[in-house]
C-alpha cells in the first residue's frame, strides 16, 4: 500500500507528523537509499527501504484483536507435537500473526481472544488480573447440592485450592447436569479438573464469556475483530482487578 513518507514516519512512531515533516525537509531522510526531501511522496513500506539519519525504520505492526468461537479438535498452541489443527488455521485472510490468548483444552469449545499484541496477552493472561470466564459444563451425574457448594468454596487440586467460583445447575438431565461455571482464576483444565474432583467428569465444555465478551453472532469456526471500546474495557477491567487484588491482600 502508498502512503505518504510522513505519514509511515509517524506511525512507526519516529516522531509526531509535524517533527517528521520537519526531517523530510532538512533532507535526513532516505528511501532506497536516496534522500527524499519533497512531502507527500508515496511509499510503500513493504517494499521500500526508509531510514532516518541513517537508521531503518520498521513499521509498527498495526494491532490485531480477535475473538474466534472455537471448535473441538483445534489446539490452541501455535506449536503441536502431534500436528493436529491449530486455531490459526481458522483465521483466512488476517495479514498478522496473532497468537492464542490464554487457552482451550483441544476438546473445548467457545470463545478464544487471539492478538498479536503481547502486552494484551499477559495483562488478559495474568492469574493476577482475572477477568472472569464463563463455562457452560455438561457433566456426568448430577452433583448434590453439597458438591455444588465445594464448587463455589473452592476445591483442592493438585495445585492448590480453587478461588470462590459462581456456579449454577442449569439442568438436570437423565444421568447428566449442565452447569455454569464462572471463574476469575485460569489454571490449566481447571474447569475439568474441578468438576473430576468432585465426582462428576466433563463430557462437553464451552467458553461463553470473557468479561462481558460472548459468542453472540460469531457461528461455530468463525471469528470478529473486538471493537477498539472492547479492547479498552477488557484491558481496564484487568487494571482495576489487579489493584482490588492488592488492597485485599
Ligand atoms: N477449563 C478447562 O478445563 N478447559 C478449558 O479449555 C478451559 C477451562
Amino acid at each position: 500500500m502508498m502512503e505518504r513518507l510522513q505519514k509511515v514516519l509517524a506511525k512507526a512512531g519516529i516522531a509526531s507528523r509535524r517533527k517528521a515533516e520537519e526531517l523530510i525537509i532538512e533532507g535526513k531522510v532516505t528511501v532506497n537509499g536516496q534522500v527524499v526531501s519533497a512531502l507527500g511522496t508515496k511509499v510503500d513500506v513493504s517494499k521500500d527501504k526508509i531510514r532516518v539519519e541513517g537508521r531503518p525504520v520498521r513499521q509498527a505492526e498495526e494491532r490485531v484483536y480477535l475473538l474466534l468461537n472455537k471448535p473441538a479438535g483445534y489446539v490452541s498452541t501455535l506449536n503441536d507435537p502431534q500436528g493436529r489443527p491449530k486455531v490459526t488455521d481458522l483465521l483466512k485472510g488476517v495479514g498478522q500473526r496473532v497468537f492464542p490468548v490464554g487457552r482451550l483444552d483441544y476438546a473445548t469449545e467457545g470463545l478464544l481472544l487471539l492478538s498479536n499484541d503481547g502486552d494484551f496477552a499477559y495483562r488478559l493472561t495474568h492469574p493476577k488480573h482475572g477477568v472472569e470466564k464463563v463455562y457452560l459444563a455438561l457433566v456426568s451425574g448430577i452433583p448434590d447440592k453439597n458438591k455444588i457448594q465445594a464448587l463455589r468454596r473452592g476445591v483442592q487440586l493438585e495445585d492448590g485450592v480453587t478461588a470462590p467460583a459462581g456456579v449454577r445447575v442449569l439442568a438436570r438431565m437423565e444421568g447428566e447436569a449442565l452447569l455454569e461455571i464462572r471463574l476469575h482464576e485460569g489454571r490449566n483444565r481447571q474447569v475439568r479438573r474441578m468438576c473430576e474432583s468432585i465426582g462428576h467428569p466433563v463430557l462437553k465444555l464451552q467458553r461463553t464469556a470473557l468479561g462481558r465478551l460472548t459468542l453472540r453472532g460469531v457461528p461455530l469456526g468463525s471469528y470478529r475483530p473486538l471493537t477498539g471500546q472492547e479492547v479498552r474495557e477488557l484491558l481496564e477491567k484487568s487494571r482495576v482487578n489487579s489493584q482490588e487484588r492488592k488492597k485485599r491482600g
